[in-house]
């Protein structure tokens, strides 16, 4: 099922995690006095020239605006999601911070558009092999106990050009199909519970009403713990691209089976063999042959900070990324400034939490020469990220889903940053 190598976890050595030996004053004022000179010099943006030209010297000379009914981010902040074709958007990881992804950031992917869904009017129906067939109401789905909990949900599509050669130009662009929540909803198997599961029910048939009518056929006994039925992102409702009003949420598995907008579970005996089980979703191998059914989103990390697009000055970075793991906790990232020779142990940022992006830290001096950047990761259960090279030997360069090789930043000699095959 899942073939790449393992490794043990390993007693990592204590990471610099302040980075005191790197962090002093001289060293951080003097990357900083590079950057105000450039500054001075008019290296200033169009757009945010643009955004101060009616706005007072002094802030504390005139009052603010008032209170607002839902707020907005500063007009100064310019983040945005990139449409990479038309049933898919990419959130921009490498101007995010801590874990979280903003709603409004969340990557996108729909199989024939975002439906306009009237909750009032929304139901789910639960059938097949249960003891009393029911359709609840989004009100019933509430008035069950709620549950809530932050997970990553990735698409087995992220960073797919990535198989054939170094496509992307951004993390965004390479690894952008990935976005953690804080979800709330009721659990599965609360609600399956509710209705009686058949004995001999081994599989659920999960169906959105879109216009896609996406349809995914789960096995019942991996998902039964944790599945859930969300209502909510974020504190809020949940946002109509994520699935409102409601949505399935596996956590750890690939995006497709998280059924959005959904309408109907139908318990069965076996896999109902939809065409996104057959011609989508599944994993072409070198032999000609397909892995079906890969659901679970294995291991993966990216370097956020240095990335692709960006152009970096000589003294202190601090390199900062993401990691996560559909089977469990993240228990080490380590960092390569030489291109894979060697590995440092980076710092993990609490929360670190199960199947959840997890923050990691690495202090480091760029002293100007020329170099590439890697970060790999190990998960709870031993599974550490493979080098592209493993991952293709294993898997060929047909899979299309599924790619989580050690992504490399590249650093010129004048600093800036480009995505390489290492
Ligand atoms: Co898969």
């Amino acid at each position: 099922m899942h073939d790449q190598e393992k490794a043990p976890a390993e007693e990592g050595r204590r990471p610099d995690v302040e980075g005191e030996s790197l962090l002093n004053r001289r060293s951080l004022l003097a990357g900083t006095a590079g950057l105000v000179g450039a500054m001075l010099m008019g290296a200033v943006t169009p757009s945010a020239e643009a955004a101060t030209e009616n706005l007072p010297e002094d802030p504390t000379r005139v009052p603010g605006t008032t209170p607002s009914a839902y707020g907005q981010r500063s007009t100064f902040e310019k983040s945005v999601r990139i449409p990479r074709s038309w049933w898919s958007s990419l959130t921009p990881l490498q101007d995010s911070h801590g874990i979280l992804t903003p709603s409004a950031l969340h990557f996108e992917r729909h199989h024939n558009g975002v439906p306009t869904i009237q909750p009032a009017q929304h139901r789910l129906l639960i059938h097949g092999m249960v003891e009393q067939p029911w359709t609840f109401t989004l009100d019933d789905l509430k008035r069950f106990p709620s549950v809530s909990r932050l997970t990553f949900i990735e698409c087995s599509g992220n960073s797919a050009p990535e198989w054939h050669k170094p496509a992307g130009q951004t993390a965004q662009q390479t690894h952008g199909l990935t976005s953690t929540s804080e979800w709330t909803g009721v659990a599965l198997k609360t609600v399956l519970r509710e209705v009686g599961v058949h004995p001999d029910a081994s599989w659920m048939l999960a169906e959105g009403s879109d216009a896609a009518a996406m349809t995914r056929s789960l096995p019942l006994a991996p998902i039964l713990e944790e599945a859930m039925l969300c209502y909510a992102q974020n504190g809020e409702p949940l946002r109509p691209e994520q699935g409102y009003p409601l949505r399935l949420l596996i956590p750890g598995w690939e995006g497709n089976t998280c059924i959005k907008w959904l309408r109907r579970l139908k318990l069965g005996r076996a896999p109902f063999m939809t065409r996104e089980e057959t011609s989508q979703y599944t994993d072409l191998m070198p032999d000609g042959t397909a892995r079906q059914f890969t659901m679970v989103m294995d291991a993966k990390s990216v370097i956020t900070s240095p990335s692709g697009g960006q152009r970096i000055q000589p003294g202190f970075q601090e390199i900062r990324g993401l990691a996560w793991s559909g089977r469990g906790r993240i228990t080490l990232v380590e960092v390569s400034t030489d291109g894979g020779r060697s590995w440092q142990q980076t710092a993990l940022q609490e929360p670190i939490l199960p199947k959840c992006h997890t923050r990691f830290h690495f202090p480091w001096q760029w002293n100007g020469e020329d170099v590439t950047l890697q970060s790999r990761c190990l998960d709870d259960i031993g599974y550490r990220q493979p080098d592209r090279a493993t991952l293709v030997a294993v898997r060929g360069v047909n899979s299309v889903y599924h790619y989580n090789a050690i992504q490399s930043w590249h650093i010129a000699a004048d600093g800036k940053v480009s995505n390489v095959h290492a």
